[in-house]
This record gives C-alpha cells, structure tokens and sequence, in this order.
C-alpha cells in the first residue's frame, strides 16, 4: 500500500510545500540492499572510563571506525557502563553534545550499559535504568534525520556475545529499530564464532510459518539471503503462493492449517522428512478479528487465540518433545506492539500478542539449559495487506506516531529476526525488540 504522504513529502516540491505549512517531512530511510554484513562507514567510539568494553571491541576490526576529528560520523557509540552515579552523567551528555551535529542522515548511535538488575548499588542500577529515558529521548530528537539510537546492556564482563547487537544496531539493517533495549543475558559461552558475517546462517534450517506473503516472505528471503535453508509453511489455500515463494528461494513447503489439531505431529514428521531437524523455528503466521468486545463473536476471539498463541505452544511443544531443535537453536516469535500498548478493538488479538510476550518471559530460563534461545519482536506499523486493510484515517495516523514518521517494511522486522537467529546472538533470550520505529504507544 503506497504512502501517498511519504512519497509526496520526499518529492523535491513536496519538501518545499510541507516546509512551508509546516508539516513533518518524513526521512527517506536507508536500508540494506544484499549484503547483511556491512557496517556504516566512520563510526566513532569513546567511552566513560578507559578499563570499560570500548576496549574490547577495537578486537573487532571493522568496528574501529573515525576520530574525534572527522568531519562527519556514521555512528556514534558511547561505553556507558562505567558510569556509576548521576555526576558522571557529564561525560555521556558532552559525548552527544560535542558530536551529535556530526551525525549523517540515517547515522547510528548505541549506548553500552549494564544491566540494573545486575549492579552492585541502588545508584549505579538508577543511574543505568537511567539511560533507556535517555536513549529514547534522543532516537526522539534525531528521528527526523532517519537516525536511530538504541541502547544495548551488557553484564559486567563483556563477551564477544556483544557483537551481533553492535553489528545489526550499526549497519542499515535497523533501519527502522529505535529507541529499543538489548539486554545481553548471562553469557554461558555457548557463542559460536561467526567466521563468514555474509551468510552467517550457512548449514542452519529455519521453519517460518506464514511465509507465503507479507513479513512472513520477507523472513523466509532475509534468512535464506543469509545462507539458511528454509523451510515455509502456510494454509493450504495459498499453496500456490506458499510454492511459488520458496521455490524462489530454494526452499521447502509445508502446506498446514496451524490450528488443525494434528497441525504439531504433521509438522514435526514433515520436519524429520525434509530436514531431520530445524535450527530456527519463526512463529510469524497471526490473524486479526477486530471488532469492540461488546460486538465481539466468540469464535473471533478463539481464532484469534488458536492462530496466535495456541498453535505456537503446540508446535514448541511437539518440536521440543521429539527433538527436532538443534542444540543452539533459537525460536523467534511475532508479537505487536498492540501485545505492549493495547489497541482499540483488538482485545482478542492485544490478549494474544501480549501471551507470546510471556511465552518467552517464562520459556528463556529452562531453554538455556539446552542452548536454546527465545525471543520475539514487535512490529509497529509494517506496509503488509494486514495493515492496508485499515481505515484510511487511522492507517495515515498510525504511519505518522513513530519517530521516523512513516511505516516500516517487512524486511525490517524481516532483518531484526535474521540478527536474533544468529549463532553469535547466543547471548540474548527473553528478548523483546520493537521494530517500531519508536511508535508513541506503549513507548
Ligand atoms: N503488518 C503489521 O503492521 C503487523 C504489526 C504487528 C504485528 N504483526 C504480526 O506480524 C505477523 C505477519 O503479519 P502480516 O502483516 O505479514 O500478515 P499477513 O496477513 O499478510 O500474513 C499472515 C500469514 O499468516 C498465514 N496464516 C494465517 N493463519 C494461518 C494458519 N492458521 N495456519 C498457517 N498460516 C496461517 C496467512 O496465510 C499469511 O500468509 C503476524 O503475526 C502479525 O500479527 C504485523
């Protein structure tokens, strides 16, 4: 669905007109185009204290990136962790002070910390909770320019677990990722080197449900762009579709109705077939019944139910039981932001997005012990048939309330899976990344 608003606002008479009435322009965001392993050029690295992890990522060659001097940045990171109470908050405002001017269109700012919970004074876990207000202020403030700020949290000792985040957070891959927070969990060093960051998922299987149309195909492309073998699933009423899109990417299909209540066994047996076993199991396929619960059927909100949460525990469930999650796998579910937020009309489908929230909440901890790790992501408003089915007037507005101004894309939400199925993404479980752009609900 084509945003008239966007597409006039970045027209050369566009800007001039919205300057003029004094309309937000919306930035013309920068993606990545084939390659899922390049950082932006001229990034600039300080930290709080000179013992701090900025040290540790100069192992990094292509981290290591501009000087104070440069005349212009495309990334700005800021070690923050050794900040420990309120008056060294001086040394993280003259950072951004002195640089931020210098920041490129569609430049990228992350900020380390550590995690509160894991500080060792109420002042340095206040002052650390601190920098989230801090870091979305700011994507606030810059958003317009299409740069994004996001904050990672790190334990005390770092690991190279860090990498992935700092390489997704600062490349055009987060293009629309914003104001979010990555909490690194305890590192049980299960991380596997990534030697090749161009196909980073080389020798993986990834099992995508919904993969025939809208984020669900841009998550089969992304992960297969990336060296994984897929495997796509969808009801068997869009088989053709379903074929059509992996055989583009070289993929296998699986043609089930996720709530038929054989839908896990035949899964898991198509899996033994096809693959043996799944490395990456992305839960994308969801459905909306809106409607105000006064007006709301009883089966609008079971389908809702059986599609969304349901059908994702059956299937983690029978995949789990009979083994087809490789040690080191990693399971990725779709939520919303209407899961964090609430929305008007969606009690059904708010209920259900919040559940998977608490699937994985409740699921990373005995996970671990396997190896396995479980995250999801929220989108915000992403340009899919789901949304251009909304009210003209609530589809501009619900473009507009993010910090960028405009909708993301599927391969956003599409990228921002590829970083979590990473090996070297072994530290992050429990996980919940907005690709929102910074929408003002539930912000
Ligand atoms: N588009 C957005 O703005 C947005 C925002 C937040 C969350 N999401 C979530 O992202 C996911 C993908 O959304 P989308 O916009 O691409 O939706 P979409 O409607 O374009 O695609 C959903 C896919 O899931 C499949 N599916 C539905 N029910 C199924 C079932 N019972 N069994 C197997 N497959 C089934 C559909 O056939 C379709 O291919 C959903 O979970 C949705 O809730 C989307």
């Amino acid at each position: 669905m084509v945003d008239n608003y966007l597409t006039y606002g970045q027209s050369k008479i566009g800007k001039k007109v919205f300057s003029l009435v004094g309309l937000p322009i919306p930035p013309r965001l920068k993606r990545a185009t084939k390659s899922c392993d390049k950082l932006v050029d001229n990034i600039y690295l300080e930290s709080h204290d000179s013992t701090s992890i900025v040290s540790h990522l100069l192992d990094e060659d292509d981290l290591v990136g501009a000087t104070k001097e440069a005349s212009h940045f495309g990334g700005l990171v800021f070690d923050a962790t050794g900040i420990e109470t309120i008056a060294e908050t001086q040394s993280l405002y003259q950072f951004f002070h002195s640089h931020i001017k210098k920041l490129e269109n569609c430049g990228k700012i992350v900020i380390i910390g550590v995690n509160p919970k894991r500080c060792e004074h109420s002042q340095q876990a206040s002052v650390q909770r601190g920098l989230v207000g801090f870091t979305k202020a700011l994507a606030k403030e810059v958003g317009r320019k299409g740069i994004t700020a996001n904050l990672v949290y790190t334990n005390h000792e770092l690991d190279k677990t860090i990498s992935s985040s700092l390489r997704f957070l600062l490349s055009y891959r987060s293009a629309y990722v914003n104001g979010q927070v990555i909490t690194l969990t305890a590192s049980n060093n299960q991380a596997t080197q990534v030697t090749n960051w161009h196909k980073p998922l080389a020798g993986k299987v990834a099992l995508v449900t919904g993969a025939s149309r809208g984020i669900g195909a841009s998550i089969a492309q992304v992960l297969a762009r990336d060296g994984a073998k897929v495997i796509g699933l969808d009801i068997p009423q869009v088989k053709t579709e379903l074929l059509r899109a992996m055989s583009a990417i070289n993929g296998e299909a699986i043609s089930v109705d996720i709530t038929d209540s054989a839908a896990a066994n035949i899964i898991s047996s198509e899996i033994e077939k096809l693959t043996g076993s799944v490395d990456i199991i992305v839960h994308n396929a969801g459905i909306t019944r809106d409607k105000m619960l006064k007006k709301m059927s009883e089966s609008q909100w079971h389908q809702v139910m059986n599609v969304n949460v349901t059908s994702v525990e059956n299937i983690n469930s029978a995949l789990l039981k009979n083994q087809r999650i490789n040690a080191g796998g990693r399971i990725i579910c779709v939520s919303s932001i209407s899961g964090i937020a609430g929305n008007l009309g969606q009690t059904n489908y708010a209920m259900s997005k919040a559940s998977v929230i608490g699937m994985i909440d409740s699921m990373a901890a005995p996970l671990s012990a396997k190896g396995i790790t479980i995250n999801a992501v929220a989108p915000g408003f992403i340009e899919t048939k789901m949304t251009g089915s909304i009210p003209v007037l609530t589809r501009f507005f619900g473009r507009r309330m993010c910090a960028l101004s405009q909708g993301g894309l599927p391969i956003d939400v599409a990228e921002t899976i590829a970083f979590l199925a990473t090996p070297q993404s072994q530290g992050i479980s429990g996980n919940l990344v907005r690709v929102c752009g910074l929408n003002i609900m539930g912000a």
